[in-house]
C-alpha cells in the first residue's frame, strides 16, 4: 500500500498514546508461563501484536479480547511447542516464544524470527544464554530445535546490553531450578515492564545496580492482570512530528513523561516548547529550529527507534546537526529516501550529518517501521505530495496511525 502525505497546515490537536509494542510482544509470550487465566491490558492493535496473537492461537491456546486492547489467555493445559506458523518470520518479537516455551515446557521448535532489516541482527546472546541454562540447540533448514531435560540457574554475562536477550533469558529462567544472574543486562523501561508482569505472576526477580538482574527460580507461575506501559517510541514520534512546522501545537496524552525525558531534552535544546500539565505533554514549535549533536544509546540515552524520525526533523534546523547510531550497524534505510526528497544529508559510517534543507515531495519507499515514520515527518515539511511505497510497514508499530495523524491535521491516507 502507498501512503500519500501532503504538507498541509499547522498541526494542532491531541494524540492518545497506545501501549508499548516492545513490551507487549514479550508480555504476550510470558502469558504462556502459567496454566491459569491471565490478562494483559493496553496491548496495541498493531500488525506485530496481531501476528504474535495469531502464532499463539495457532499453537492451540485460547485467547479472547474482552476489550479491543485487552488480551486474555484462557486457563488450560499447554498445547503444541512447534512454532511453525508463517507469521513467525514477520516479526522479530516472535523469538520471545523461544524463552517462554523453553521456560514453560522445556521444549520449543521454532522458525527463524523476522523483523526489520537493520543490518546483522543475530540472536547468539539468546541462544548462548539458553545453553548456559542447560538447553541443547539444533538448527536445521531454518528451524531451531531447543530443548532441555532440566533448566538450571546460572550466571550469564551479555557481551552487549540486549533487550531481546535479557528478556528471553529471563523467560527461560523464571521457572529454572536455582538462581540465574544476568550481568550487563538491558534495563530499558520495556524490560522492567516485563519484570513487573512476571513478578505479579509470582516470579522472584531482583534488579540490582550495575545492570544485574537476579532471578530465583520458582516452581509455578499464576494468573494475574497487567497493564502494559505506554509506547515511548510512539509518543516520541508524535513529539518529533510537533516540530515539523512553526506554530504546531500538539497535546500528548497517556505517555510516561519520565520515559521520554531524553527526547524531550533534545527537542527543547533545538527550540521546541514542551510543557508537562498533569497527565498531558503539550508541545509547541518555534519559527526556527536550532542545531544539535546527539548520540543514540541504551536507555536513558536517545533510543535508536527515534533516530530516523529525529534525523528527518533536523533537516528543518538552522546549521549542521549530527546523530551517531551506536546500536544497529545499518539503521539508515531512510537516508537515500530523504535524499530523493532533496535532503542535504550525509552518512559517514554510523554518523549522520544533517543540514538545513528545502524538502520536495516525491516517490519514496519505507524500508522498515521507523523509516516509514521518518518519511512521514519529512513529508510534513516538504513542498507538494510525498508518496511512500510499502507504507503498510507503519502498521507494524503504530496503532491506528491514519486516524491519529489526521486528528492532529496531518494530511495522510492509504491508497
Ligand atoms: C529491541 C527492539 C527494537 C529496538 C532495540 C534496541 C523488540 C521486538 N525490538 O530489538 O525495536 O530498536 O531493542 O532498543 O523489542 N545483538 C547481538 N546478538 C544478540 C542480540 C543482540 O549481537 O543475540 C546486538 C544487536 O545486533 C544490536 C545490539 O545487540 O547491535 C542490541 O540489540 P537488542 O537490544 O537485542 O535489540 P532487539 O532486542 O533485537
Amino acid at each position: 500500500m502507498k501512503l500519500i502525505v501532503s504538507r498541509g497546515d499547522v498541526l494542532e490537536g491531541e494524540v492518545v498514546i497506545s501501549g508499548s509494542k516492545n513490551s507487549s510482544l514479550p508480555s504476550l509470550a510470558a502469558l504462556l508461563l502459567t496454566n491459569d487465566e491471565i490478562t494483559l491490558k493496553n496491548v496495541p492493535r498493531i500488525s506485530d501484536t496481531e501476528a504474535m496473537i495469531k502464532i499463539i492461537k495457532d499453537l492451540g491456546y485460547k485467547i479472547e479480547n474482552p476489550e479491543p486492547n485487552t488480551v486474555t489467555l484462557k486457563a488450560g493445559k499447554r498445547k503444541s511447542f512447534k512454532v511453525l506458523s508463517s507469521e513467525v518470520g514477520k516479526l522479530r518479537g516472535s523469538y520471545y516464544l523461544m524463552g517462554a516455551l523453553l521456560g514453560s515446557i522445556n521444549n520449543v521448535i521454532i522458525k527463524t524470527p523476522g523483523g526489520c532489516n537493520l543490518g546483522a541482527r543475530p540472536i547468539d546472546y539468546h541462544l548462548n544464554g539458553f545453553e548456559k541454562l542447560g538447553a541443547t540447540i539444533k538448527y536445521k533448514d531454518g528451524i531451531y530445535h531447543i530443548n532441555a531435560k532440566k533448566l538450571k540457574g546460572t550466571d550469564i554475562t551479555l557481551p552487549q546490553e540486549s533487550v531481546g536477550a535479557t528478556i528471553n533469558i529471563m523467560l527461560a529462567a523464571v521457572k529454572a531450578k536455582g538462581t540465574t544472574n544476568i550481568y550487563n543486562a538491558s534495563l530499558e523501561p520495556e524490560v522492567l515492564d516485563v519484570i513487573a508482569l512476571l513478578k505479579k505472576m509470582g516470579a522472584i526477580i531482583k534488579v540490582h545496580k550495575e545492570k544485574q538482574i537476579e532471578i530465583i527460580g520458582v516452581k509455578k507461575l499464576s494468573g494475574t492482570e497487567h497493564e502494559v506501559i505506554p509506547d515511548r517510541m510512539e509518543a516520541g514520534s508524535y513529539l518529533i512530528l510537533a516540530g515539523t512546522k512553526p506554530g504546531n501545537n500538539i497535546t500528548i496524552r497517556n505517555a510516561n513523561y519520565q520515559h521520554l525525558i531524553t527526547i524531550i531534552t533534545v527537542l527543547r535544546n533545538i527550540g521546541l516548547k514542551i510543557k508537562r500539565q498533569n497527565e498531558k505533554i503539550i508541545v509547541t514549535s518555534p519559527e526556527k529550529l536550532g542545531r544539535t549533536n546527539v548520540k543514540v544509546g541504551p536507555y536513558p540515552f536517545l533510543p535508536t527507534d527515534l533516530q530516523q524520525n529525529l534525523t528527518a526533523l533536523l533537516l528543518r534546523s538552522s546549521g549542521e546537526s549530527s546523530i551517531e547510531e551506536t546500536i544497529f550497524e545499518n539503521r539508515f534505510s531512510h537516508i537515500p529516501e530523504l535524499i530523493k526528497m532533496k535532503a542535504q544529508i550525509e552518512q559517514m559510517g554510523r554518523m549522520v550529518i544533517i543540514n538545513n534543507s528545502t524538502l520536495v515531495g516525491t516517490e519514496v519507499r519505507a524500508h522498515d517501521l521507523r523509516c516509514a515514520m521518518s518519511l512521514v515527518v519529512a513529508a510534513c515539511m516538504a513542498e507538494g505530495e510525498t508518496i511512500i511505497e510499502n507504507g503498510e510497514v507503519l502498521l507494524r508499530g503504530y496503532e491506528d496511525p491514519i486516524r491519529k495523524l489526521n486528528q492532529i491535521g496531518v494530511r495522510i491516507r492509504f491508497e
